[in-house]
């Protein structure tokens, strides 16, 4: 049989091929029967092309184009012509054009698919992973993928053209403390001893430091088996990045150009640097967390002022034992009285036992509370809010300060969302400083890292208590998403063995686990620092997904399943023995 030669990529087919031979491979998208007439829309990874069978151009070939169905992959050979005007697609680059078959050529065939392509956003998400294959073949995965690839390669080149070096680390490692529960991998020739996957090679990156690299990247695979969302998965990539010799601000300055020449290229968007710079401190206060979205307003204010001699009850007691008021202020929306009534439900929904909420019609106080709030609360609310105007509307909450921020921070998302405050096509980076290097862990009675125990406290912690400790560690947000976070590193070993004292480490669990550091970091280790981004996050806000599946090829499944793999699995008691492992009854 004679094997058709693809000479060129359906999506390519241009004037250029007018009136020549060519011939395409790719999958049958849609068939139409015209009678006499067969028309195929033929798809690859470049585009789609029309093919008309017509008996009159070659008989063979139009009799077998009856046979094809949907998905099936086929090649032909024919001459481009013009399609007749009034038949023009002007959707499709490739629309003006059509190939008269005179050669077909049957590849594969395809049984019916278990979802119709075109249904595929509707479809069960399972289904769509067990046969990603397919959910793959589609233009809006193929972009995203394309976008990805694209993002890949511009950094590589970025990061190439700045000296870095490429450099890849051990998957079967030993376990870093990074926050996430570890992935173990039972090891067959050291029966008993396990490796750990990394939950990112920051150990590593570090070690490269003092091995005299001064500037390393990876596109890093990282594994952590903690409770998966939206934007998280238990295997993601991260861009690892680690220099020597360096401030935080030669950190931020690298990653502000990387981006700019990353929007420059796949947007062909300018963006403005130096990104916005909020310190912690003042991005809990206005926007109830530390990554804040910065594409609307809508910023919480304190309001405990306002309620200084109040004698509602709740607020009352909330004040007397120390706890805070805050409010969300919104300016332009004429909300009904049912709605204002519906969003305290929307709040006890995000963990808030109540929220209030006050209007100002004609200058009138107008809420549940009304009898309870003074006459002239509207002009003391304007020095608190200066924009506050008849038609304004506050919501309310009391509590603890930290709590009740953090809820704030939730509603103000949810308010925003429902109330389409989030512009679209807009791109917000903000860089989140002065984190505190340690928080308390009220369970289990002691400190914990807030980044990782190798991050570098700021001057003068030596002075301050554990609570008042601030690390040198940045991370950069993107519209309200953590996209990335580092630190300057701690390089001496004095310094770092009383950080892992704070941790409460003893010195046979510090000489254990980090011997290795401890040891280095008195062998010459330069001062440095570094920091990882997400890059599946960074894909995901990049193309507009809602979700890091969709710009993985192979993702887990929210529950950390591979419906296509069928991952994990039980393995039978030979393998297990082999590995020196028993497993232990199921519990009922
Ligand atoms: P961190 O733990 O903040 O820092 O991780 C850096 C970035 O990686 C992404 N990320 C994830 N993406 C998808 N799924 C997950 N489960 C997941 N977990 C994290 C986020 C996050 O901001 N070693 C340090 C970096 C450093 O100090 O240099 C680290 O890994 O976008």
């Amino acid at each position: 049989m004679q094997i058709i030669e693809r000479t060129t990529g359906c999506g390519k087919v241009s004037s250029g091929h007018l009136s020549k031979e060519i011939c395409l491979a790719g999958w049958v998208n849609k068939r139409r029967d015209h009678g006499g007439l067969i028309f195929i829309d033929l798809r690859d990874r470049s585009g789609l092309m029309q093919l008309v069978f017509n008996p009159d151009f070659e008989k063979i070939a139009h009799e077998l184009a009856h046979s094809l169905r949907s998905e099936f992959v086929i090649a032909v050979c024919g001459k481009v012509v013009e399609r007749d005007p009034e038949t023009v697609n002007s959707d499709l680059p490739t629309g003006k054009y059509e190939l008269q078959v005179n050669k077909l050529d049957i590849l594969n065939k395809a049984k019916q698919l278990p979802f119709s392509l075109d249904d595929a956003d509707v479809v069960d998400e399972e289904l769509r992973l067990k046969y990603r294959y397919l959910d793959l073949r589609r233009e809006k995965m193929r972009d995203r993928f394309a976008l990805r690839n694209n993002v890949f390669f511009a950094i590589r080149e970025f990061l190439h053209n700045e000296n870095f070096f490429e450099i890849e680390t051990p998957i079967l490692t030993k376990n870093t403390p990074e926050g996430a529960r570890e992935f173990l991998v039972p090891s067959r020739v050291r029966k008993g001893s396990f490796y750990a996957l990394p939950q990112s090679p920051q150990l590593y990156k570090q070690l490269l430091m003092a091995s005299g690299f001064e500037k390393y990247f990876q596109i890093a695979r990282c594994f952590r088996d903690e409770d998966l969302r939206a934007d998280r998965q238990p295997e993601f990539t991260q861009l690892d990045i680690e220099m020597s010799f360096i401030s935080e601000q030669d950190v931020i300055d690298l990653i502000e150009r990387m981006f700019t020449v990353l929007w420059k290229k796949i947007f062909n968007l300018e963006l403005e640097i130096p990104f916005t710079h909020l310190s912690y401190q003042k991005a809990f206060a206005e926007y109830g967390s530390d990554k804040p979205d910065l594409r609307y307003e809508l910023k919480i204010n304190d309001c405990t002022s306002l309620f200084a001699n109040t004698e509602l009850k709740f607020i009352k007691s909330v004040l007397t034992s120390g706890g805070k008021v805050g409010g969300l202020h919104v300016k332009d929306y004429e909300f009904s009285r049912s709605e204002l009534d519906g969003w305290v439900p929307k709040a006890q929904q995000l963990g808030a036992k109540g929220l209030l909420w006050v209007r100002f019609k004609g200058g009138k106080v107008d809420s549940p509370v009304s009898k309870f709030l003074p006459d002239d609360f509207f002009a003391q609310a304007k020095k608190i809010f200066p924009d506050l105007k008849e038609t304004s509307v506050l919501f309310l909450m009391a509590g603890k300060y930290q709590p009740t921020w953090t809820l704030l921070g939730r509603l103000r998302i949810a308010l925003a969302q429902q109330l389409d405050m989030i512009p679209e096509d807009v791109f917000k980076f903000c860089w989140v400083t002065d984190f505190p290097l340690l928080e308390y862990d009220h369970e289990d009675k002691r400190w914990n890292s807030v980044h990782h125990p190798f991050t570098a406290p700021q001057e003068d912690w030596q002075q301050k208590e554990p609570a008042d400790i601030k690390a040198r560690a940045y991370d950069i947000i993107l519209n309200g998403v953590e996209l990335g976070g580092g630190s300057i590193r701690i390089h001496e070993k004095e310094m770092q063995e009383k950080i892992f004292e704070l941790l409460q480490l003893s010195p046979k669990q510090t000489r254990e686990k980090f011997g290795f550091l401890l040891e280095a970091q008195e062998l010459g280790f330069p001062p440095h620092g570094g920091i990882a981004l997400g890059l599946d996050r960074l894909i995901m806000l990049m193309s507009k997904a809602t979700s890091i599946r969709e710009v993985i090829a192979f993702p887990k499944t929210a529950r950390g399943y591979d419906p296509l793999m069928e991952a994990p699995t039980a393995v039978d008691e030979i393998m297990l023995k082999e590995y020196g492992l028993k497993l232990l009854p199921k519990k009922k």
